[in-house]
This record gives structure tokens, sequence and C-alpha cells, in this order.
């Protein structure tokens, strides 16, 4: 997803969006540039293919751009491929306006057109520059930027966060968003804009989230927001209260690996600060028992893998609820005219809560009466922001691409709506609710023991970094908890693997078994361990290498037959994914590191897919 950063103070502007686009790194991109208006009312525009360092080196560090007023981005490319001409910021042909965007414009075709009728001419294939070029166009017939702004955002289509700088103008640069993260920060003689506040939590955490529609006014010391209708409006303003150290290293070698050992804490904090004397308090939740007792069906829409924690949830919700619990891919539901009505519920899951194929799942499910009721990690965000219930995971902020905390605080969390649901439906027996909750008292310690002890990890991740392909079989809860695992892998380590619902092998892929394939064996849902264990004998039987996942309790038995074992505590059924992923995330890191890839930004990812 692209990154946007923008400043305006007392002091110079190029180093400040630098370090700004440093902290959007983690979002993925492959060009950047930067923007500055000089005193002197020049516009200077720096941007280069590569990593945020190409584009540092040719301005020194930012030194040899002088201004204190600047838009900086980092480009994910969607139009046009990644090069130096089509990275942001994009120059009006007059050399006036500059313009950087997040999101895509759906009538940039038909826009460019009307303006090559008109004799301007375009140097990239983006759909940025034909709304720099509709800014310039506007703004030579009114003479007023703030007036072109407005003329623009009511001609485009589609979605973008935007931000804007004229030559004419060196003491503000204008801000727009429409479906695409956008946020304002208020500093001491200066201020900001940026996708996100990791970009700008540095120099403030006093900041307010743009809606759809708006558009800012930025000035060293005044911030205007107005309507669509060009109506001045008064912001809410948020105080941002995690520290800047959560989003930074700490020590550790990839964002990835602290991400993965901070999972205990993030888990306590979604989890513990919801519970009261051994009961479930979901305090911001509207819906009501009534409410719950009509419900007819719950879908949980999502993408990636928050889409997986919508797979074990199916399960885990439909036990204790004994309700029908559909997960659908976000991108799907969208058009597969879903049987939604006033008496289904909508969970939505997202980290970033600005993902768009969810987003506009969500509207979907929302246009036809559903309640939505989201889990979002993001606080503020486009999902949270557009949601009936929202219920945040505090997972703090998860900088590296591929989840892992978020993923975990996300299961947990519906795991518990799962049995709050089941204790007011009478589905859930008090003494099993009792158990639950004791159990996940106990999880995150549990999880704490394991991370303790990742050599074994470690050295299977050796045996292994060079297989082309693998498969994660499992069964019921392990083949959901394989879905996740499987991504992992391929996600960071550029792996191919896919996960497999192990009574389906026989019915064609177990063709793909051969001498040496590594099968990871998932048997950690203990009513259908000796299946898991057929179904490794099965694979062996074809030459498999099989490494296996069960709990210390069947670590034996799964010994009589597979050399490679790795154990997992024993834990309450539905927590045993929240155990059994963690090995299953530290194996995809250990192999990707010792195959030396980038970790936390991995090839052609994104943080946040807000693109169709
Ligand atoms: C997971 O490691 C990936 N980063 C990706 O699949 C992600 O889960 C997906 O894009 C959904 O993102 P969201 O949770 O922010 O909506």
């Amino acid at each position: 997803m692209c990154g946007i950063v923008g400043f305006v103070g007392k002091e110079q502007a190029a180093p400040i969006l630098l370090d700004g686009l440093e902290r959007l790194e983690y979002r993925g991109y492959d060009s950047a540039g930067i923007a500055v208006v000089s005193a002197k009312h020049e516009l200077q525009v720096k941007k280069a293919k590569g990593r945020l360092k190409v584009l540092s080196d040719i301005i020194q560090g930012g030194k040899s751009v002088e201004g204190t007023l600047g838009i900086g981005h980092t480009r994910w490319a969607t139009h046009g491929e990644p090069n130096d001409i089509n990275a942001h910021p994009h120059l009006s042909g007059d050399g006036k306006v500059a313009v950087v965007h997040n999101g895509i414009i759906e009538n940039y075709v038909e826009l460019r057109d009307f303006l090559k009728g008109r004799g301007y001419k375009f140097c990239s294939e983006t759909d940025t520059e034909v709304v720099t070029q509709l800014l310039a166009y506007y703004y030579a017939e009114c003479g007023d930027i703030f007036d072109a702004v407005f003329k623009v955002i009511h001609r485009i289509e589609g979605a973008y966060a935007l931000g804007i700088i004229c030559a004419d103008c060196p003491d503000r640069f204008i801000a727009a968003r429409k479906d695409a993260p956008l946020l304002i920060g208020y500093g001491e003689g200066c201020n900001f804009i940026a996708s996100d506040v990791t970009a700008i939590i540095k120099h403030t955490r006093d900041i307010s989230y743009m809606e759809d529609g708006e558009v800012a006014v930025i000035t060293a010391d005044s911030v205007q927001v107005y309507d669509y209708m060009e109506q001045p409006i008064e912001k809410e303003r948020c105080f941002v209260d995690w520290d800047v150290s959560a989003a930074e290293k700490g020590g550790y070698a990839h964002f990835m690996l602290k991400e993965i050992m901070e999972q205990p804490e993030a888990i306590r904090k979604t989890a513990f600060n919801r519970i009261r004397d051994n009961r479930i308090i979901l305090e911001d939740l509207k819906i009501d028992a009534d409410y719950i007792k009509g419900i007819s069906k719950i879908f949980i829409i999502a993408c990636g893998s928050s889409y997986h924690v919508g797979v074990v949830g199916k399960y885990n919700l439909e036990r204790m609820l004994r309700k029908p619990v559909e997960v659908c891919l976000a991108s799907e539901f969208r058009y597969s005219d879903p049987l939604v009505d006033e008496s289904t519920l909508v969970i939505v899951i997202s980290q970033s809560g600005e993902t768009l194929d969810t987003m506009a799942a969500l509207r979907e499910a929302k246009s036809l009466g559903a309640h939505i009721l989201s889990i979002v990690n993001v606080v503020g965000s486009s999902i949270a922001r557009e949601s009936d219930d929202v219920l945040y995971t505090w997972a703090g902020p998860e900088i590296a691409v591929a989840t892992t905390k978020a993923y975990s605080t996300q299961l947990v969390l519906l795991n518990m709506l799962g049995l709050y649901f089941g204790d007011i439906l009478g589905t859930v027996s008090r003494s099993e609710y009792s158990a639950i909750i004791d159990e996940l008292l106990r999880l995150p310690a549990k999880m704490e023991q394991m991370l303790e002890h990742t050599d074994d990890i470690k050295h299977f991740a050796s045996n292994y970094f060079n297989h082309s392909s693998v498969f994660f079989i499992g069964r019921n809860l392990d083949y959901a908890m394989g879905l996740e695992g499987s991504l992992k892998l391929k996600e960071i380590s550029y792996i191919h693997s896919e996960a497999y619902a192990s009574g389906e092998l026989k019915h064609g892929t177990i063709s793909l078994i051969e001498n040496g394939t590594l099968v990871i064996a998932l048997g950690t849902y203990a009513p259908l361990f000796d299946k898991a264990m057929s179904n490794v004998v099965e694979v062996q039987a074809r030459g498999a290498d099989v490494l296996a996942l069960t709990t210390e309790s069947h670590a034996a038995e799964m010994r009589k037959t597979v050399e490679n074992v790795i154990t997992v505590p024993e834990s309450h059924t539905i927590f045993q994914p929240s155990l059994g992923v963690v090995p299953l995330q530290l194996f995809a890191y250990y192999v990707a590191l010792l195959r030396g890839c980038d970790i936390d930004k991995p090839r052609n990812l994104a943080k946040s897919v807000t693109v169709e």
C-alpha cells in the first residue's frame, strides 16, 4: 500500500519527509519521492525507483532540497511499472502543482483523454498524473488552488488520499481523502498529514482521521477542514497512546520475529482487559441479548490471514453457538449475491482496517441489512469507523507485512465473542464456560513457554529450507491452522506450499506426493488424532518426508511413526490452533532467514492492500 507524509513548519521539510517515509516502508513499496516548495516558490520534485536509500542518497539525506513545506510518498505500483517516471510526486506540466496519491482513480482514462484534447501532455502511465494535470487545468482556469481541488474531487471517481502542494502557495498544502486512509497530525508550530500515525508519531500524538470527501488546508499554524460541499467543519482530535518503541525493532533482527515474540503480551492486552471475575465483558458492544438470540446466521468476511482466523472461528463458533457460520473471502463475497438480511450478523476481520476488498464487502453486507461487527487492530481505521460495532485487538502497531500477533489476537477475540454469545444463548454450559476462561487465562504463559525453546524449529528449518514445495495437512481445526502456516511460509520464503484437508488428499492431490516431498502433518486436534496418524502413514508410503506438529500428550505416539516432531502444550480445543500456529510462524521465519529473503518486506506484498 502506498505511503503518504506531508509537513509544513519552520524546519527544513526534506529530512522530516524522509524520516516519515522510512517509517512507512513496512507497508511495501517500489519507489519513493518528495516534493518541497522553497521560500522562492520553487517546486522541487525528487523521486527514484527502489528503496528509500536511493532517494536519500540523491538528495544527501534531504540537505540538498530547501524548503519548509513538502509532501512525500512511497509507491506500491498499481498503474504503470515501478520506475522513476511513474514514482510520486507527480508534477503538472506547468511546474506549479505536485501531487502524491494513494488509491485508484477509476475514470482516469476518460479524464486523460479530456486533458489531451486540451493540449495536455503526459509522461507517466499513472492515474495520479491525470489528477495532477486536472488540478493544473482547473487552477489555470479559476486561479485558486483550493477551488481547483474541489473541482477535481467532484470529477474523479475511485479511491484517493491526496497530498497537494502548489508553487504559488509556499505556506500551505492541501489534503483530500476518499476510501484511502489519511490523517492530520497537529504539532507545535508545524502540522502534518500521514497515511498512518507511525510516520509522524515522533513529532506528534495529536491527530485527526480524515473522513471520505473531506479536504484539509494546512499551514504551519492552522488546519481547516472542509466537507465535500466545501463547508468548514470541526474535526475530532485523538491522542495516540502507544509509544514510538512499539514501532521499532527493539533489538530483534526483524519486526516479524519481534511481533511473534510479542504475541503473549498482545493476547493479554486484548483478552484480559475484557475479563472480570472470570466473565467476558464486552462493554463496547451495542448488540444486546435479544439481537444475539435473533441471529439466524453469521458471516465472517476477511482476506488473507484474517480470513484464516475466520476459518478457525467457524469451527469454534458453530460448536459453541449451534448457529450456521459461513466464512467468505471478502473479494468473493462482494460478487456472490450473498444471502444476507437483517438477522445476519457479519463479522469483519482486518488488522489494518483499510483492506479495500474487505471494506467493499462490509458496505455490501451493510446495504443488505446486516449488522456489522468488526475485529480490527488499527484504531480509527476506515473499517472500524464504518462498522456498527468494533472490537479492537490491542496488538499494538504491526509492522511486518506477514501478520502474526494481529492474527493471534484476532483469533482469541473471535473465540471470546463466540463464548460470550454462547453464554447468552445458553448453548455453552457454565462449567464449559469456566473451563474455557481458565484456559484462556493460561494461554499467554503456555505461548511464552514455547517461545523460550525455538532451537528445534531452527533445526527443522535448516533441514527443509531448500524444498520447493510443501504440503500442510490436517483435519478440522488443524486444517484451518494449516492455512495460516502455509501462507506464512509462502509469503516470506517464497516456497510454494498449500494447506490441505487430510481426508481430501486421496481425492487427487496425493498424486503430487513423491520421494522427499515435505509434508507438515498437523495433529493437534485431539478428537481426530488417530485419523491424522493414518494420513501420516498414507503420505509416508508415497515417500513423503514428514515434519509433524502435535501436542505433548500425543508426542510419543507420533514419534513411533515420525522422526521429526514439534510439540505444543495441551490446551482447550478452541485454543489449540492459537498455540499450534506459533511454531508454524517460527518455521516460516527461520526458513526465510536461511533463504536470505526480505522478511519484513516480502516482494510484491503490502501490509495493507487498498487496491482491488
Ligand atoms: C498476512 O500475513 C498478509 N499480510 C495478508 O494476507 C493480510 O492478512 C491480508 O491482506 C488482510 O489484511 P488485513 O487483516 O489488514 O485486512
